[in-house]
């Protein structure tokens, strides 16, 4: 599923940034090379994260 459509990122490639230790949608962008334009994408990023976080802390429980 394409999550930025501005730069054509997949759920594959933001998830690989989050993985890869982004903390923030900017990070996300910025691992992926490329810059936020429309921002559209944003909150979905966001909510990538979020679940991220939620696994991690499930995780260590
Ligand atoms: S959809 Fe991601 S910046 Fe526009």
């Amino acid at each position: 599923m394409i999550v930025c459509v501005c730069n054509r990122l997949n759920e594959q490639r933001v998830g690989a940034a989050i993985c890869g230790g982004a903390q923030c949608a900017d990070e996300v962008y910025a691992r992926c090379g490329v810059r936020k334009n429309c921002g559209r994408c944003q909150e979905t990023i966001e909510g990538m994260l979020e679940q991220s976080r939620e696994a991690l802390s499930l995780a260590a429980e």
